[in-house]
């Protein structure tokens, strides 16, 4: 494919990622689905899990995981027109899932995400991680489990703190996660407001009403989980005071561990479709 046909296919799909974006306000989802396509990505004990579409067969594998719950419905139903249209043939599907969730962060108003193509996509749910223990984090754990999680994926404490700043968008859904609630007040806008509220709030801990331990604020309703609670230990808690205070900073060391997250384990990436 010539560079020029290639980046007007490119534009193309961008643009209607784009319109799905502001029509269906579904960015939110559409980064959740890049990272646990990436996230399951492990270094230690467990090995593998690179970003491949395996969430594409929602009946075994990552698509029937409990910590993916909506994303192989919802997500994958509200792409399939642009899937259809592009994949595999101009974009794969694991390719489209990371420009998807970095389209939506920019369009939010968060910062432009450079994103690399040459993603493969797994050809059946057999190409799964064996499962997502050890490799998704829990809501209802502290500092110790996202370590656990997190740093054989390459993240250091700052990293942890930058990526779970994509909370400033989104909600959780008692039928997804039986958590329930949204982060921030103005949740689809891609700013600093998950730090500035974290740290000026105060949250009251309760159970929802699938049992699951969460901590909100009486006054806007707005809620964090544990795992989000537990930066505001030490040594967590100075980067999440730094992203309060500046959005840039916050902008550039999201960027940075995010782009690391979307390649993990890919091999022979390119700048052009
Ligand atoms: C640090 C550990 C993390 C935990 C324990 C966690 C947990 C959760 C849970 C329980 C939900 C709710 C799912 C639902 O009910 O729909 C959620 C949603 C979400 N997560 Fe995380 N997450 C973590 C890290 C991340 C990271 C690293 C990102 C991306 C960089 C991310 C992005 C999102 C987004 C955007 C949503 C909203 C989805 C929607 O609105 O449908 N999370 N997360």
């Amino acid at each position: 494919m010539g560079n020029s046909t290639s980046n007007k296919q490119l534009q193309a799909i961008i643009d209607d990622l784009t319109a799905l974006v502001k029509e269906k306000n579904c960015g939110p989802i559409l980064i959740r689905l890049s990272w646990h396509d990436a996230g399951v990505f492990s270094t230690g004990k467990l090995t593998g899990g690179c970003p491949n579409a395996a969430m594409r067969f929602a009946e075994a594998g990552e698509g029937a995981f409990g910590a993916n719950a909506g994303l192989p419905t919802v997500a994958l139903d509200l792409l399939k027109p642009i899937s259809e249209k592009y994949c595999p043939d101009v974009i794969s599907n694991a390719d489209l899932w990371t420009l998807a969730a970095n389209v939506a962060i920019e369009v939010m108003g968060g910062p432009k995400i450079p994103t690399r193509f040459g993603r493969k996509d797994a050809a059946s749910a057999d190409e799964s991680v064996e499962s997502q223990v050890g490799r998704l984090p829990d809501g209802d754990k502290g500092c110790p489990h996202l370590r656990e999680i997190f740093h054989p994926k390459g993240f250091d404490d700052k990293d942890i703190v930058a990526l779970s700043g994509a909370h400033t968008v989104g909600a959780m859904h008692a039928d997804r996660s039986g958590f329930e609630g949204k982060w921030t007040d103005d949740y689809l806008k891609f700013d600093n407001s998950y730090f500035t509220e974290m740290l000026s709030k105060k949250y009251e801990a309760e159970t929802t009403a699938q049992g699951c331990p969460q901590n909100r604020n009486k006054e806007s309703g707005t809620v964090m989980l544990i795992s989000d609670l537990a930066l505001l230990e030490d040594p967590f808690k100075q980067h999440v005071e730094a992203y309060a205070k500046d959005q840039s900073v916050f902008f550039e060391d999201f960027t940075k561990a995010w782009v690391k997250l979307q390649e993990n384990g890919c091999t022979d990436l390119r700048d052009d479709l």
